[in-house]
């Protein structure tokens, strides 16, 4: 046997035992002579002492013991000295005095100190196997697993089977781009990695199988950063006979288990449900983060007769003016900061501007455009706005997404500045009436807001016969926490004409329909059930239980913001043999 107990095992109880320890040494001190080594494994430390004048060979070869050098130690349990207890370790009250030491590996040093929690991020991943011995990060997995395990027995105590899907299968629009897989047996043809097992989970209700979960490995190739990876993993779920709101009690009540069991807290459910429009109005995203207030304000009527032309252009051409007030950020923000502000909604989000007024204590309205307000026109801002001594007034004016997006975005930078937002909250949320329909100006036509498969409202068919399009409302549904995403799902489509009948609107003619979505539209004609569903996202849930930054600190092998995993170097290039055996030829250069 290489151990009797694990480093996070002996209590008072055992002193007098001979016990057999494995694991790495955390740390080590001379203390004149006498040697101490902190001992890891994944469970917890222990603390081993070397005695010469008991054990004067071992002790000897204990001087030449390095961090992370992995041991095996056979000794006796003791009680500490009076007073030399830590009792911030679970064995703080005992010590082992080795009588025999293996040295089973030697380490060189390492390229950075385990447990400082200030190293580059692009050496941890290069070295994650070395990062991931950390406490932080060994804690982030072991959550993971408890998350996983109780999403597991949560279903299949409701009766949903885990079944899987390919991974080598073909497109499936989710919004992103595919990753391809040259078929060597099928030249010139490629599966796609699935963006998600949409169709899949679909036809396993067509199947008969009712209620389907996977835990299941998605894959985007789409830009990244913080909660996004090109694979992540979802929590995938799709059931027949459900409704919208059946769906979202069925996940509520896995959220609350899973905050429980992961974290210990007890979330309240039924969550709170919000309109898209709402979200937008109010919030101007449709992942409103409702820890805090700040929220938009319509001041439309206050400027419909304006002499400021920019707003009554918008104005007059059908746009929207919102505007929020950041209550006592006057002190926090310069001229020249407010100018840097209004470059960033300029190139980061395509905004016209952002005008705004900073009103400091003592001071006069500091503005660039109040010099075209009427003495009406401010008072009556003032009024709507609550605007005082020391606040500052952000405007947005532009069609109404776009102007709400922009000002929400205003917002959570805001709450950031001003300290608003409080991390002890846990705010969750449905997001509800998403529209079905969005126009692309790029692509000139209409595109799905969530996927092609989404029920219309059906209060709402009448609108999609009559061709207004963006009026249509779909039966889909966003969990949101604290602003960030957490999943999304609807109810699906399950008549073969009415599913044609969107691919149509999409764009997407009777022969691409028979050459990409064929297998579906077939399937339902042979009794398919009504059905919806919903996918969380895994690691975005982990992230937030765990309080990580990024979803990277929860997957154990990540990728960095350039799709690139620094420790194996993957993505690599292929020799000319490897490609011309599926059929590539690479025109890329290299760099
Ligand atoms: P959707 O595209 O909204 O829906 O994805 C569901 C959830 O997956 C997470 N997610 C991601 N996490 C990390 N990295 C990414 N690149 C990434 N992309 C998405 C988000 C998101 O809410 N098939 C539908 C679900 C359905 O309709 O049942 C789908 O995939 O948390
Ligand atoms: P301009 O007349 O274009 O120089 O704009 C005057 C002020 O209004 C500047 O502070 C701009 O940032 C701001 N502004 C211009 N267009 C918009 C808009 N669509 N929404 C909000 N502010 C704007």
């Amino acid at each position: 046997m290489y151990r009797t107990k694990t480093c996070n095992d002996l209590r008072k109880d055992h002193i007098g035992q001979t016990v057999t320890l494995c694991g790495w040494v955390n740390s080590r001190r001379d203390h004149g002579g006498v040697i101490f080594i902190d001992l890891r494994d994944r469970d917890g430390l222990t603390q081993v002492v070397f005695r010469p004048e008991e054990h004067p060979q071992v002790s000897e070869a204990s001087h030449a013991l390095r961090s992370e050098d992995v041991i095996q130690i056979v000794g006796q349990v003791c009680a500490r000295l009076e007073g030399s207890g830590n009792a911030k370790l679970a064995t703080g009250d005992i010590e082992v005095i080795a009588s025999k030491l293996r040295v089973l590996n030697k380490a060189e040093v390492p390229p950075f100190p385990l447990d400082d929690p200030k190293v580059n991020e692009d050496l941890r991943l290069e070295y994650r196997y070395l990062d991931l011995r950390t406490a932080p990060m060994l804690r982030n997995l072991r959550m993971r697993h408890r998350i996983v395990k109780t999403t597991r027995d949560y279903l299949d105590e409701r009766g949903f089977l885990e079944i899987e899907t390919p991974v080598l299968s073909n497109p499936t629009p989710e919004g992103a781009r595919d990753f391809l897989v040259p078929s060597r047996l099928n030249p010139g043809t490629f599966y796609a990695l699935p963006q998600a097992p949409q169709q899949y989970k679909q036809l396993l209700q067509v199947a008969g199988l009712e209620k389907y979960f996977q835990i299941a490995r998605c894959f985007r190739d789409e830009d990244l950063r913080a909660d996004r990876q090109p694979e992540f993993t979802q929590i995938d779920v799709e059931a027949s006979f459900i409704d919208d709101v059946e769906i979202q009690t069925l996940i509520e009540g896995l959220l609350v288990r899973i905050f429980r069991e992961a974290k210990g807290v007890e979330i309240p459910a039924p969550f709170p449900r919000m309109t898209y429009a709402d979200a937008m109005n109010r919030y101007g995203s449709d992942k409103p983060d409702t820890r805090f207030g700040l929220e938009l304000v319509d001041v439309a009527d206050v400027f419909r007769d304006s002499q400021f032309k920019v707003f009554r252009t918008i104005l007059d051409g059908g746009g929207v003016l919102k505007a929020i007030n950041a209550k006592g950020a006057a002190a926090h923000l310069s001229k020249e900061q407010l100018k840097k502000w209004e470059e960033w909604v300029k190139t980061e989000f395509g905004a016209k501007g952002l005008a705004y007024i900073k009103w400091s204590v003592g001071g006069e309205w500091e503005s660039p455009i109040v010099k075209f307000f009427s003495d009406a026109e401010k008072a009556a801002l003032a009024e709507r706005m609550g605007f005082v001594e020391g606040d500052v007034l952000f405007f947005g004016a532009d069609k109404l997404e776009p102007a709400c997006e922009v000002l929400g975005r205003v917002r959570l930078r805001c709450a950031d500045l001003l300290g608003l937002v409080d991390d002890t909250k846990l705010n969750f949320l449905w997001v509800v009436d998403f529209p079905l329909l969005a126009f692309s100006p790029e692509e000139q036509k209409h595109v799905a807001v969530h996927h092609p498969f989404t029920r219309p409202n059906a209060d709402d068919v009448a609108l999609l016969e009559a061709g207004e399009y963006r009026k249509v409302r779909a039966v889909a549904y966003d969990v949101v926490l604290n602003g960030v995403e957490l999943g999304g799902g609807s109810i699906r489509i399950h008549e073969r004409a009415l599913q044609a009948k969107i691919f149509e609107v999409l764009g997407v003619g009777p022969e691409e329909q028979e050459v990409k979505f064929g297998h579906l539209l077939k399937a339902f004609s042979f009794g398919a059930p009504p059905h919806g569903g919903i996918a969380l996202g895994l690691d975005r849930l982990v992230m937030l239980i765990a309080g990580a930054s990024s979803i990277r600190e929860v997957i154990a092998f990540p990728k960095n913001n350039r799709g690139v995993d620094l420790m194996t170097h993957s993505p690599v290039e292929v020799d000319f043999k490897q490609l011309r055996e599926v059929y590539i030829q690479s025109t890329a250069k290299k760099g």
